[in-house]
């Protein structure tokens, strides 16, 4: 090995926890300009047995450090994360294609979230209950209940929030006494790793946490089957959560998957503010949030209105690259650009009408604005995870609520009106997670309830949820 070699070699192991080293590496670019922004480890699955076990075996001293400590040391992760912050910052923009200004504030948003978690999780007292008269039961009995960590948790984030949506799993995790097994999205795994990087410069146990990279077809199975892992909290796409489920058998999961956000607009909404949260909601990070608003199910009687109030919106955003911090920025990569491509293809061969947009620069697409979309058309039910927006025009609420229901997923849905009792009565009927009265669909701020249903989701995150969601009770009985 030579010099440079022996230098990479060193700073890589600086982002590792586990003192297995990789020969492979992945080199990761930007999504624009094509600059390489460094490299990851192609981990074997013997180098991820190494780190599963070296957590396994650390888990079960970190679970006996005391809370308030395992608590400085989240503290401490936040204080280093915003010590940091401009080079995490610069590196989220840089390797997933997003506006500067919201890279930052992803940043900061992990804070919070960190520091949230460390506070919640002292607080996450037990319980007690007195015996009572069941059948062949008695009340000499009182049953003294506690939480108990899970063990492993396998965290794996996805690319578009690579460090928001990775310090979900690993605070939780760890205020709770779990190790970690973390792997990051490729896309996205070098501002996981800093974050990790982060986490190690505090008073952290070395080995509590293990950052495993490399390829799903190589790693993918042996992680999410491998015996030592006792929960998995996994978010992106729906086909991998899926497998994932089929795949961990009795293993706890978490899964946060894909939506098709509906945004309900009755014909007495306010138009200038539905569609300021419309645009806002549909075209933030160019449509490629989860939570992100993904079809339009609007009145007729205000339908062209708000078409043009949107319209004028979309043409206001700036289109550009993430160093302008502009609104709408190329798309992941390649393939998820043609994707966009084949909806908007789609919809405008069977006769959507095209409002605004459909235009391309290799993987930047324009934000678009599709009216007149039908249910035979894939864009009212496929997730683009990209900048285009379909209307679709409804007689009435029934309807809405229908076409709402019609879909595979269940996130979240938006209701515009100034009639909150018919808003209420309309969000019961809908299957999703939350309901957003007025506003555009979003999981932030982070200690709300965070819920898919249907293809959405299985179990709840949101600060205090994720903590429970990797405990369980433990239950002593005094019998007297
Ligand atoms: O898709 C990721 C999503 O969780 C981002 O959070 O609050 O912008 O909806 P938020």
């Amino acid at each position: 090995m030579n010099e440079q070699e022996n230098t990479t070699e060193k700073k890589v192991s600086s982002l590792q926890s586990t003192t297995v080293l990789a020969k492979n590496k992945k080199e990761i670019y930007s999504v624009t300009g094509n600059e390489l922004l460094g490299s990851i480890p192609l981990m074997t699955k013997k180098e991820v047995e190494a780190a599963m076990n070296e957590a396994s075996l650390q888990q079960k001293t970190w679970a006996k450090v005391e809370v308030y400590k395992r608590a400085q040391v989240l503290h401490a992760w936040a204080d280093e994360l915003l010590k940091n912050k401009e080079e995490l910052a610069v590196t989220i923009s840089k390797e997933v294609g997003k506006g500067i200004s919201s890279a930052q504030k992803e940043v900061d948003r992990t804070a919070d979230l960190i520091r949230y978690t460390a506070e919640e999780g002292v607080r996450l007292h037990g319980d007690m209950m007195k015996g009572d008269a069941f059948p062949g039961g008695t009340t000499d009995k009182i049953a003294m209940i506690g939480r108990e960590p899970l063990g492993v948790v396998l965290a794996i984030s996805p690319f578009n929030y690579p460090v928001n949506l990775a310090a979900s799993k690993v605070a939780p995790a760890l205020i709770t006494g779990n190790a970690v097994v973390f792997k990051p999205a490729t896309q996205g795994s070098l501002s996981g790793l800093l974050m990790i990087k982060a986490l190690l410069n505090t008073n952290l146990p070395k080995g509590v946490v293990q950052a495993v990279t490399g390829k799903g077809s190589e790693i993918g199975d042996f992680l999410v089957t491998h015996p030592k892992v006792n929960m998995i909290s996994f978010t992106g796409g729906t086909a991998t959560g899926q497998a994932i489920a089929e795949k961990a058998k009795m293993i706890p999961l978490v899964l946060e998957l894909g939506g098709k956000d509906p945004a309900i607009v009755l014909e007495d909404a306010d138009l200038d503010l539905t569609a300021k949260n419309i645009v806002g909601g549909a075209f933030s990070y160019s449509g490629q949030r989860c939570t992100a608003i993904k079809r339009v199910l609007v009145q007729e009687e205000v339908a062209d209105a708000l078409t043009l109030k949107i319209k004028e919106q979309i043409e206001a955003l700036s289109i550009g690259t993430p160093e302008e911090d502009a609104d709408i920025t190329a798309l992941i990569d390649e393939q998820s650009a043609d994707f966009v491509q084949s909806l908007i293809d789609d919809a405008l061969s069977k006769g959507a009408s095209l409002v605004t947009g459909n235009k391309r620069e290799e993987n930047l697409i324009y934000p678009t604005l599709l009216d007149h979309v039908t249910a035979d058309m894939d864009l009212a039910w496929e997730e683009p995870f990209g900048p285009v927006l379909p209307i679709i025009r409804v007689k009435n609420e029934t309807e809405a609520v229908e076409l709402a229901n019609a879909s595979e997923y269940g996130l979240q849905a938006s209701i515009f009106t100034k009639n909150v009792e018919k808003a209420m009565k309309l969000g019961a009927e809908l299957e999703v997670g939350s309901v957003q009265l007025n506003a555009k669909t979003e999981r932030g701020p982070d200690h709300f309830p965070f819920i898919g249903v249907k293809n959405s989701g299985l179990g709840v995150q949101g600060v205090r949820r994720s903590i429970e969601s990797m405990t369980r009770d433990k239950v002593f009985v005094l019998n007297f």
